[in-house]
């Protein structure tokens, strides 16, 4: 049996760099890995958590789709799927809801860190808080347990919420016996943190992203923003410590990555390594860029995609409910 590997983007922002090194370019490398069954989905209903415009959420909902796609994900290998169209990942989740500790809640760290913000401006703790960001992790537990998913792709700051998963499923197979798979997280190390334009984490709250899919000329303006020290081109560079170089890894080939660690070594004007920055990236990303466009101008293609990936995801889902139900009395 083909070990089965997950994993869900939501729509809440334009898919930047941030979100692809560190977690859709990983998954896509193990998607093609024979060893494993992939189901990659869109987590929309995880969106609805901060989206609360109706274009909006059609629009980012339908990118993540796309880029999925563009990106290479073919669609009949994997089980590639919209979370809203199963519902029964949300039955799923009520049921998980009653095996999961309110206090396991309060420490997951989304919630955690509106409420700390509410300390730190002087609002009310819960302050803006709905119930779907305060049992989000719920939600992605049904997501990673209906699917029995043994590993699980995803970015640094998502393995609190792959932890509870698992915490959860103990705490049913304790109750009930074995029934759920105990899921592992994948991260790469090497690219845990991506940073952003400043050099902090790339982020959309730090606002100092570079949209994965942005236009050339911009994306050529994005790289000329990131931040550089003020060393003259002939001094020698430290490579691992320069945002450039880490983005450079990620879309030049081995032997072109050794030659620009020797040019940083030698020492390379920041105007020279912002220019080959960009030409691996527009060499890597043009076409991709282009399948993306085609498919957001033509949502009738990405419906009929999504749609015949949930019927496939339900062919699963299905019969496992009904295993869960049975298990708890239900049916
Ligand atoms: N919470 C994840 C994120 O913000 C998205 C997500 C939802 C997810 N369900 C998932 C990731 C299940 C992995 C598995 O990035």
């Amino acid at each position: 049996m083909k070990k089965q590997v997950l994993t869900g983007i939501k729509p809440t922002g334009k898919v930047h760099l941030g979100n692809y090194i560190g977690a859709i370019k990983p998954a896509l490398e193990l998607a093609k890995n024979d060893e494993f069954e992939p189901s990659y989905f869109v987590a929309d209903y995880h969106g609805l958590t901060k989206i609360h415009d109706r274009d909006e959420m059609k629009q980012l909902s339908r990118g993540i789709a796309a880029t999925w796609l563009a990106l290479g994900l073919d669609p009949e290998k994997a089980i590639f799927y919209r979370q809203s169209d199963v519902p029964e990942i949300f039955e799923l989740s009520w049921i998980l809801a009653c095996f999961a500790p309110k206090g396991l809640m309060n420490r997951a760290h989304a919630y955690k860190s509106v409420v700390e913000d509410n300390g730190v401006a002087g609002r009310e703790s819960d302050h803006s808080v709905n119930m779907g960001l305060f049992t989000y992790p719920i939600l992605m537990a049904a997501d990673i347990l209906l699917f029995k998913s043994e590993v699980v792709p995803v970015g640094k700051d998502q393995i609190q919420h792959v932890e509870i998963a698992r915490d959860i499923a103990e705490s049913f197979n304790h109750t009930y016996g074995e029934t759920f798979v105990l899921p592992t997280y994948f991260i790469r190390e090497e690219t845990s943190v991506i940073p952003g334009l400043d050099g902090r984490k790339m982020s959309k709250s730090y606002q100092n992203t570079i949209p994965l899919f942005e236009e050339s000329k911009k994306l050529q303006k994005l790289i000329n923003k990131i931040k550089t020290d003020s060393s003259s081109p002939h001094e020698p560079k430290d490579p691992d410590q320069s945002i450039i170089f880490s983005l450079y890894k990620e879309f030049a080939s081995t032997a072109q990555i050794k030659e620009m660690r020797e040019k940083f070594s030698t020492g390379i004007g920041w105007g020279e390594a912002k220019k080959e920055l960009f030409k691996v990236m527009e060499l890597a990303l043009e076409e991709p860029r282009k399948r993306y466009i085609e498919l957001m101008e033509s949502p009738d293609e990405l419906e009929e995609i999504l749609l015949r990936g949930a019927d496939k995801a339900r062919s699963k889902t299905r019969p496992f409910l009904l295993e869960i139900k049975k298990k708890i009395g239900i049916m």
